[in-house]
């Protein structure tokens, strides 16, 4: 058993607390939203991600988990590691903000009674484990205490929607130290999650802070490949579909992040593409390729809004779009920067109604567009109260769809963003079926002009 604090309650925070209090630790969880910590003490999660209520709730009634709103409530326990889970958002360059990193660090110095491994868990740049390092120096300089203290990097890897299974039982567990004392306390803590010792991978921080933006970009990568691929597929009669299987069967590419589709979002890729690039510039390295992916991925969104405008022209302010799916992706209730916000947005601009339909994201939704949109409580009343559909998020319930279903919206017309249908069984059904890469266009589609092939955001001029 040890005694392990977690700063932040959020998708990573609360998912490590609670993995590592189902393992027999004591884990404190802190965070200084108070109405978070009120729902928490009530047992009730925050958000949505399936399996964690399961284990929140019985590591309660073990005993295993406390909630606290205060760091230094949680230093007076003197844990043996602190796990720092607080957001690093994007500031308006594209670099990580590392206020919320920088606040915790000061903090712990400012209430360290004794040796402990301070763990930065956030997604954050090259040299912010140093940076930790100096801040709760400081503060014990301050403070004119000697205590001894260690800072190590151990990125986190769980996707939303899996993050339970994915933090029990991890691809890898990457750590960056600075001394073999803290990778042995390390791997002792996370020995009861690995199946071997091979999973475990110490480096030191400055690697272990540049893998987590590395996997990130990479995965985003293969996405922006394949929706760049799937324009071309679509020029020339090819189906990204059938092209997909045909490169996954391959084992040096697999199968994973080969989707074509309306684009990546959340919280993770599009900010964590954005710090990498920012990080090529700081070292005057520009990281032309990453730039790239996220140029294809912005493009991507933009045309899809404009293929709705572009079918339905002036009419579309006379129209009723239906929306399936609002979270970034399946499984959660997240829609930080979801491709939804963009499409509702652009529906709106140009006088459309939209009703909406998801899963568990509707509440999420309706704080930014509260009752500019009309909310549905299942996904039939969507069909049958829209005009057309737009399939944003790929949920089961969606893709599960028998497709004749969508012969009750008015005009019968169908964009999908994640390429939900097979577009020969709505073509049957007399149904009008925008997908993408699938060469569903003809004889509905205009062609895409050149006016999408740029390199930079200032030339996505398209409307
Ligand atoms: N969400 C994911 O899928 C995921 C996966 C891997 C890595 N990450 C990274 O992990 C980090 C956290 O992400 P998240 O999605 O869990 O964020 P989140 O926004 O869901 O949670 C962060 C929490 O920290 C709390 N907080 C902020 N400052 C605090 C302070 N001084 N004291 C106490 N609590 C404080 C906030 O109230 C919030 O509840 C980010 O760097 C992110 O990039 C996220």
């Amino acid at each position: 058993m040890k005694k392990i604090a977690i700063v932040g309650a959020g998708y990573v925070g609360l998912v490590t607390g609670a993995c590592f209090a189902q393992k027999g630790n004591r884990v404190t969880i802190i965070d200084n939203n108070q109405e978070k910590i009120n729902q928490l003490l009530e047992g009730t999660i925050p958000f949505y991600e399936p399996h964690l209520d399961t284990i929140v709730k019985d590591a309660l009634a073990k005993k295993t988990i406390n909630f606290a709103s205060t760091i230094q409530e949680a230093l007076s326990d003197n844990p043996a590691f602190i796990f720092s889970c607080v957001g690093t958002p994007s500031l308006a360059n594209g670099a990580a903000d590392l206020s919320y990193v920088e606040n915790v660090a000061a903090e712990i110095g400012t209430h360290l009674q004794q040796h402990a491994i301070i763990v930065n868990k956030s997604t954050v740049p090259v040299g912010t484990a140093v940076k930790v390092h100096n801040i709760i120096a400081s503060k014990l300089t301050e403070r004119g205490v000697t205590i001894s203290f260690d800072v190590a990097s151990n990125p986190e890897f769980l996707k939303e929607g899996d993050a339970v299974n994915d933090f029990l039982m991890p691809d890898r567990v990457v750590v960056g130290v600075d001394s073999a004392h803290a990778a042995e306390a390390l791997y002792d803590l996370y020995k009861p999650f690995l199946t071997t010792e091979k999973q475990f991978l110490v480096m030191t921080p400055p690697s272990a802070e540049l893998t987590k933006y590395a996997s990130n970009a990479m995965l985003a990568t293969r996405i922006s490949f394949m929706n760049q691929l799937a324009h071309l597929a679509d020029k020339l009669g090819a189906d990204i579909h059938q092209i997909k299987h045909g490169m996954a069967q391959d084992r040096r590419i697999g199968a994973h992040f080969l989707n074509a589709g309306i684009g990546y979002g959340g919280s993770c890729f599009p900010k964590d593409v954005a710090a990498l690039v920012q990080m090529g510039m700081e070292q005057h390295y520009p990281m032309t390729l990453v730039k790239e992916v996220e140029n294809i991925n912005h493009v991507q969104r933009i045309w899809f809004s404009h293929r709705i405008s572009t079918h339905y022209g002036p009419a579309l302010a006379t129209k009723t779009a239906g929306i399936w799916g609002l979270a970034f992706k399946p499984e959660t209730d997240d829609i930080r920067s979801a491709p939804s916000i963009d499409v509702i947005k652009k529906l709106l601009e140009q006088g459309a109604n939209v009703i909406v339909y998801d899963p568990v994201a509707t509440e999420n939704i309706k704080k930014i567009f509260g009752n500019h949109i009309s909310y549905a409580d299942n996904s039939q009343q969507v069909l049958q109260q829209a005009d057309f559909l737009v399939l944003l998020t790929e949920w089961e319930e969606f893709t599960k769809a028998i497709p004749s279903q969508c012969l009750q919206l008015k005009d019968k017309v169908v964009f999908d963003g994640r390429n939900c249908f097979n577009p020969e069984d709505m073509q049957a059904l007399g149904i009008s079926y925008y997908c993408i890469g699938r060469n569903s266009n003809a004889p509905y589609d205009k062609p895409m002009s050149n006016q999408y092939v740029f390199t930079s955001h200032s030339d996505a001029n398209i409307w």
